[in-house]
């Protein structure tokens, strides 16, 4: 019988840091996770079914996901060589850091943003660092600048439109980023379908500009499907800790398939994109909230000396929402996602209700 102390055989910085917690209900109506409401249409589910023998599930995928790359490059107008297939998009920022950061090197993004960039970069034993968001959740090149230099960061996280804030960064700033910072900026575009506003192009003309995509909010969170366009000499390097086999055969074959028939997704948009600016008209009837405006598949918004409770009660009404009131400037917040009209109808109904 063995009993040794396994504690101390865990890294100290790792000891320090606590598991990513998402909140998780059944039969709740989930607005908390950013993902499409809607299933993949009847045919796309259809032809899954019919292909599944000849998956040949009992072999390794293609490890160059070579069909989905070429749906990608398609889409995109960019090359199979630039593209890097991420289990998730969130493996891809795990992958980008392992390839350009020494331990002790500093990482950066506005505040606040996406909280994967920094519990990645503590997890690899970087240092992260934030330039603060202004009120209108924006920010100047200026100051970024100034921390970007100051702690000499190799890479600058900009999620474009910014979760949780919903908002697109002014593209002005963005640009000078790219064209004065001596690094890599990332432009996480996982929430670019609802946007419809995007870097790619830039790509042309800087060789330090990659883009991050993801088909978590189009319908396939299930299936864990993100990608980046990168330069190639970077997405060579990428390769080299890509784990092998990194996505599987099921998930390339069924993004493939979405990318190549976009048009049951994008009439899913459509319809989110048209709920959403219903929600924020109700949300703006509330004199009790205060609603900021949204490029995405989600709002936030504050309800002052209330977050915790409303969250709450709308838990306990069955209703999920993400609380984001531990955040300091985000005090109050709640992030909701776009649902069905059914789920959005039952939610601002609730919020009639119990919203103080
Ligand atoms: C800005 C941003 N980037 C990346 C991701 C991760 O997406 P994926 O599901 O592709 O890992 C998310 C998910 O919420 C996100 O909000």
């Amino acid at each position: 019988m063995s009993s040794i102390d396994l504690m101390s055989l865990v890294r100290k910085k790792i000891k320090q840091l606590n598991a990513y917690h998402v909140e998780s209900l059944s039969d709740e109506i989930k607005l908390h996770a950013n993902e499409n409401p809607y299933p993949p249409s009847p045919e796309l589910l259809k032809r899954i079914f019919l292909r599944l023998n000849e998956l040949e599930l009992n072999r390794y995928p293609d490890p160059e996901c070579r069909n989905l790359k070429q749906a990608i490059a398609k889409k995109t107008g960019t090359l199979p060589e630039q593209i890097i297939i991420g289990n998730g998009s969130d493996e891809l920022i795990q992958y980008l850091m392992q390839v350009l950061c020494n331990e002790g090197d500093h990482i950066a993004f506005p505040d606040p943003t996406f909280a994967m960039y920094r519990i990645t970069a503590n997890c690899l034993g970087l240092n992260p660092v934030h330039f603060s968001l202004n009120d209108n959740w924006d920010f100047e090149a200026q100051y970024a600048l100034e921390v970007l230099t100051r702690h000499k960061a190799r890479l600058v996280f900009l999620s474009y439109p910014n979760n949780p804030t919903g908002n697109c960064f002014s593209e002005k700033s963005i640009q000078q980023l790219i064209e004065k910072f001596d690094g890599i900026v990332v432009v996480d575009e996982a929430y670019q379908d609802f946007s419809g506003k995007s870097f790619l192009k830039q790509m042309k003309n800087h060789n330090n500009l990659v883009i991050f995509r993801s088909l978590s909010k189009i319908g396939l969170a299930g299936l864990r499907i993100g990608y980046g366009i990168f330069p190639s000499i970077l997405a060579e390097q990428i390769n080299k800790v890509r784990l092998p086999y990194n996505s599987n055969t099921l998930s390339q074959y069924v993004a493939t398939e979405l990318l190549n028939d976009f048009s049951h997704v994008q009439n899913q948009i459509h319809s989110i994109l048209e709920e959403r600016d219903r929600v924020i008209d109700e949300l703006s009837k509330l004199s009790s909230i205060i609603t900021y405006p949204s490029n995405s598949n989600f709002i936030l918004f504050k309800v002052p000396n209330g977050g915790d409770n409303l969250f709450n009660k709308l838990k306990k009404n069955g209703i999920l929402l993400r609380n984001l009131n531990s955040h300091p400037k985000l005090k109050d917040c709640l992030r909701v996602t776009i649902g069905t009209k059914q789920e959005n109808n039952y939610f601002v109904e609730q919020l009639r209700k119990i919203s103080p």
